[in-house]
Order: C-alpha cells, then structure tokens, then sequence
C-alpha cells in the first residue's frame, strides 16, 4: 500500500438517474457532493443493454461544473465494441476520462493513444473474469484501472467478493509503477461495503442505484465520505 493517503473520489453512475429528468438529476447530484460524473455508454452489442450516446454527453457538458463554477469531470465507461470511434465521439463531446475494455479493441494500444492524442486521460477496464495481464504492457500510459465488480450492463447488482482480491492486485501494480493512476471500482457501491473496497485500495467509487436510489443524494455521498474516513 502507498503511504501517501489516497484522495477519494466518488462518481455517481447516470445509468441509475430518472432519465426523464437527466439534466436535474446531473444537476442535483453535483449539488450533493459528486466528485465524478459516471457516464455508463452500451451498445447492446458488447453487453445486452442500450443506454446514450455523445450527443447526450454534449448536451449534459455544459451542465457539469459546481455552484463556484469549477468543472465536474466526466468520467465515460465505454461498454462498446468496436471502441476506437465512439471513444473519439465522446472526447469531441466533452468527456475527460475515456475507459474502455480491452477485450472490446482489437489493438488496446492504439486506443489508449487515440484517446489521449483528443486530450483525455486513458482507462482500461476489467471483467470480473479477466486478468490483469494486459497492464503489464499498458500500466505507463493509461491514467485510470476501472475493476468491475459486477458484469457489465445493468445497474442494481449484487457486489462479487472477487473483486476485492483484484483491487489488491491492480494497486500493487499501481504502487511498482511509481505513476498517478486513478483504482475505480465500479458495481455494487453501497455505504455498508466502501470501506472495505477503499481497504483493498481503490480511490474512485462508482455508484449508481445507492444514489439516485434515495431520495437525498447528498446524505447517500456524505455516509459514503464518512465510511471512508472512519
Ligand atoms: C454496470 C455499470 C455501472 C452501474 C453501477 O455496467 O458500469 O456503472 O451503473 O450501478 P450500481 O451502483 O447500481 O451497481
Ligand atoms: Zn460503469
């Protein structure tokens, strides 16, 4: 484990947000403290669902910034196949952070590269069966790890314990690299289990239906906050 204490981050997934109400529900849970805003994009082609494209990332953009007018990273979870396109789609549309799965590239490489030549900072993605192999090749150009620990495509999931042991694994990598690289930990985010996600060393916290799941988001992120500091 570093020694440097970690600065959390949390990032509430849109996936789980009244889409009827998309700009007030982004709104309102910046309002409540979101560091991050998660931005869940399916192809039902690479998973089984189907959810938004850039051209909603570019309506939402001018929308993400605080009450003191500083911006909210987005953060885009690509769940595509193939990747290069959209990922370039979405750095045009105003995303910060671009993760994708290196299953779904054919050159993981490239992509990585392609995302941070449009100016944003390079994620790679893990299903809760695959390795982390592909970091021992990548680990010095990407600037997030996003572990899932459920598979991808629906919101509301149960969290799989497995994922802690990968946590553990990615932050020694992280740790050996000597690099600033953001450990996200996306899927079954609760108040009763971030601490113990936060103790096998992730940093960022994706969570979408124990947010917009409860009628005041700011108590949700605040009893997060305060899980992570007892
Ligand atoms: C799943 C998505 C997640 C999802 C998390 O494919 O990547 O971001 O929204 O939702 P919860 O927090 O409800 O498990
Ligand atoms: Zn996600």
């Amino acid at each position: 484990m570093s020694t440097i204490p970690p600065t959390y981050r949390i990032a509430p997934s849109l996936l789980s947000a009244d889409f009827a109400r998309l700009g007030d529900e982004l709104k309102a849970v910046i309002a409540g403290g979101a560091d991050w805003i998660h931005f869940d994009v399916m192809d039902n082609h690479y998973v089984p669902n189907l959810t938004f494209g850039p051209m909603v990332c570019q309506a939402l953009k001018p929308h993400a910034r605080r009450a003191d007018g500083s911006a909210v990273p987005i953060d885009v979870h690509l769940m595509v196949q193939p990747v290069d396109a959209l990922a370039a789609a979405f750095a045009d549309a105003g995303a910060d952070l671009i993760s994708f799965h290196p299953e779904a590239s054919a050159h993981v490489h490239r992509s990585v590269q392609a995302i941070k030549a449009k100016g944003c900072q390079a994620g790679l993605v893990f299903n809760p069966a695959t390795p982390l192999d592909v970091l021992d090749w990548t680990i010095d150009d990407i600037d997030l790890i996003l572990i899932m620990s459920v598979n991808p495509g629906f919101g509301g999931q149960s969290f799989i314990d497995s994922a802690l042991r990968k946590i553990e694994q990615a932050r020694r990598r992280i740790d050996a690299s000597g690099r600033d690289i953001r450990l996200e930990v996306d899927g079954g985010i609760k108040i009763d289990n971030i601490r113990r996600v936060a103790d096998a060393g992730a940093d960022t916290f994706v969570a979408g239906s124990a947010i917009f799941g409860k009628p005041d988001y700011q108590a949700v992120m605040d009893a997060m906050r305060l899980a992570l500091k007892g």
